[in-house]
């Protein structure tokens, strides 16, 4: 395993990005929606320098992922999300399936505004997906770490590594 991005430098990012939402969202109401499990331990690093009025969901898509997308009509949890601002918050943009479908999902629903952010973004041609924000570009490799797993190993380092 290779170091890629230390915690110091996540932390310094994720605060730098929590500003930016603040001002985005300054008086505003906020549903973020998190996607499980690999997004929890950004947002929880997210969200203690968050200052807006907020609602957090937690979604597990994967379970979801194996369905034909038209299967499934409604979100998988039990909110009025009309007229809503929607802040969805991920780990890590791949090929943008899983944004993409959540992302449609909720759209479906009327939401007033709809933001996605996500830790890291690989660097790849084909993403089907363009999150709103991602706070590190990174190469093509497999990644584990700070919520990233490799069959549900490595999660709880505090750092972000490559595998190879
Ligand atoms: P996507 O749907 O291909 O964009 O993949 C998104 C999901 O796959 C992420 O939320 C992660 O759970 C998982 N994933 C993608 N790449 C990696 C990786 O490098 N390490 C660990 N998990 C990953
Ligand atoms: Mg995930």
């Amino acid at each position: 395993m290779k170091l890629l991005i230390s915690n110091n430098k996540l932390q310094s990012a994720i605060k730098l990005f929590a500003n930016e939402l603040n001002t985005h969202y300054e008086n505003k109401e906020v549903i973020i929606i998190a996607i499980l499990k690999g997004a929890v331990l950004f947002l929880q690093d997210l969200y203690v320098h968050l200052d807006f009025k907020n609602n957090i969901e937690y979604v597990d898509i994967s379970s979801y992922k194996g369905k034909k997308r038209v299967e499934i009509k409604s979100l998988p949890f039990d909110i009025n999300i009309q007229n809503q601002n929607i802040l969805i918050i991920d780990d890590i943009c791949d090929t943008g399936n899983t944004l993409s479908y959540i992302t449609d999902l909720i759209n479906k629903n009327n939401p007033k505004s709809v933001r996605t952010s996500v830790l890291l973004k690989k660097k790849i041609k084909n993403s089907i997906f363009k999150p709103d924000d991602y706070l590190f570009l990174i190469p093509n490799k497999f990644v584990v770490g700070y919520g990233l797993d490799f069959n549900n190993k490595y999660r709880f380092l505090k750092e972000i590594y490559t595998l190879d």
